[in-house]
């Protein structure tokens, strides 16, 4: 298997949340699989003073409390890490990030290669660039220099389009790595290859045979301790306009010439382009945004949005939204997408549900069983298929069955996390999984209208008691199409039992 050469990877934002929770646990991981170089430093930058050592301890003890690890393995991988403290917006600082990284490549044979992972608040992710370059550390004549930035990629459409050209000042297109952890996710390529490695599914995954389509992203969670950050983003920008939008264009995207960065992002940015653009005058008809309240869930009480830390106690902010959307391309035309993300929900999951036509002809009975392929992002990865048999005994009744496949049958095989395997694509030098520029702003040019909706003083906001699957509006938005969501349990085929 390809291994990465050896580099720094620099991570600004280092004493920060998602650097303890997802990166250092990914990079961890990887370098217990032996995925990593076989030499590499990781550098975190931050303001807080630490030395290495403290650094390295403060790392050690979040690792090993949450992950499963091996003792002598975490005394290796703690040798390659380094920390030093930079006011991360003071650009004279940055001598210090050179001198370290001219120390480290001595040291870690890193021979100029330097990942930059920008994992701080947005505000600084146009200074940063600003700053690196400052210091010629962006140039790539000794050795390749890419970044990797985490959403938000951008506020709303203009913000998004400024930041791209602030970045773009300092680095090329082929040197920015626009982190979406969804498409990290192996199911979420999965749907790639279900769809597009086999005969049976592509000839009918067009308007022709299916009749409408069910994305559901569903988290248990509340806001936990993210509150400050959740309520100037809610669920449009902080699920919808990337993890959201991202999965549903591998669910409708044509299929690319060849898998590289270039075909593939070609055809995720022109399915993106191609939805239709939302109607100020009709977005209330096709959109419904929802806010968790306090309730029990399973004998526990628990605060509504407006109670959570950090949350504005008249916050407007949805913690819900459903939304049905169409695209205008020949493939499409006419079927709708049905799209539900929000918190406080029953439970966690993320799929999709394809809804195939019925015969044309019902034989067998007047409601003949629905054929329909439910795609498992997560959890209890994996796909069932239903369709009708017949019903044991006389006559010809038809019965809905189902087949299924989970990939934990796959046996001993360990699926990679979202963040192991975009770290390791990036350090390979492999965009094929990070948004490109096209399609981040293609998203965000469709989600502008609802952001305008949601500033209005209009907008509805519909409240939901927590554990449940989000206002009954959302239930509406089906039902008035004789529809209804699927209700997904934690168990991917056992639909008759629910965690509530
Ligand atoms: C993050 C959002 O990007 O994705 C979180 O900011 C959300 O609010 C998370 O909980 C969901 O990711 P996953 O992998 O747990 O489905």
């Amino acid at each position: 298997m390809l291994k990465p050469e050896n580099s720094t990877i620099t991570i600004f934002g280092a004493s920060g949340d998602l650097t303890h929770r997802k990166l250092i646990p990914a990079l961890y991981h990887l370098f217990e699989a032996n995925k990593l170089a076989d030499d590499f430093a990781i550098l975190g930058v931050s303001r807080t003073e630490f030395s290495d050592e403290e650094y390295r301890e403060k790392l050690r003890q979040l690792l090993v409390k949450h992950e499963k690890t091996q003792p002598e393995l975490v005394d290796e991988f703690f040798k390659h890490v380094y920390y030093q403290a930079v006011d991360t917006a003071n650009a004279p600082d940055y001598e210090k990030i050179k001198t370290r990284l001219e120390e480290l490549e001595y040291l870690h044979s890193t021979h100029g290669n330097v990942l930059y992972y920008l994992s701080t608040p947005p505000s600084l992710y146009g200074v940063i660039p600003e700053c690196l370059a400052a210091h010629g550390l962006t140039k790539e004549g000794h050795g390749w220099k890419r970044l990797v930035v985490e959403k938000p990629f951008g506020y709303d459409l203009e913000s998004a389009i400024l930041l791209d050209a602030q970045i773009h000042n300092f680095f090329e297109e082929q040197q920015i790595y626009r982190i979406d952890h969804y498409l990290g996710k192996e199911t979420v390529q999965n749907l790639l290859v279900l769809r597009f490695s086999n005969g049976l599914f592509e000839p009918l995954w067009n308007r022709n045979y299916i009749e409408y389509v069910e994305i559901t992203g569903a988290e248990a969670l509340g806001v936990e301790e993210r509150g400050g950050y959740y309520d100037g983003s809610g669920a449009m920008r902080d699920m919808f306009q990337n993890h959201i939008l991202q999965v549903l264009a591998m669910v409708a995207m044509e299929s690319p010439a060849v898998i590289n960065a270039d075909s593939l992002r070609n055809e995720v940015a022109k399915v993106l382009q191609s939805l239709h653009p939302l109607n100020p005058e009709t977005i209330e008809e096709n959109l419904v945004l929802g806010q968790y309240t306090s309730s029990k869930v399973r004998g526990i009480e628990q605060a509504g949005y407006r109670q959570e830390k950090g949350v504005n106690p008249e916050s407007r902010t949805e913690t819900y939204m459903a939304l049905r959307l169409q695209i205008d391309n020949w493939r499409w035309s006419g079927v709708p997408f049905y799209v539900r993300t929000g918190k406080r929900l029953p439970t966690r999951v993320t799929e999709i549900v394809i809804h195939f036509k019925r015969t044309p002809h019902p034989v067998f009975s007047q409601n003949a069983p629905e054929n329909k392929l439910i795609i498992r992002v997560q959890p209890d990865e994996g796909i069932v298929m239903s369709f009708g048999l017949k019903q044991p005994g006389a006559g010809f009744k038809a019965q809905e069955v189902a087949m299924d496949f989970h990939y934990e049958d796959l046996g001993e095989t360990t699926l990679l996390s979202g963040y192991e395997r975009l770290l390791l694509d990036a350090l390979n030098g492999d965009a094929s999984l990070f948004t490109r520029s096209d399609a981040v702003q293609a998203c965000w040019k469709f989600v502008q209208p609802i952001l305008d909706y949601k500033a209005g003083l209009d907008a509805k906001l519909h409240g939901y008691a927590c554990g449940t699957w989000g206002p009954k509006a959302a239930d509406e938005l089906m039902e008035k199409e004789g529809r209804a969501w699927r209700f997904p349990c934690k168990n991917l085929t056992n639909t008759d039992y629910c965690e509530l």
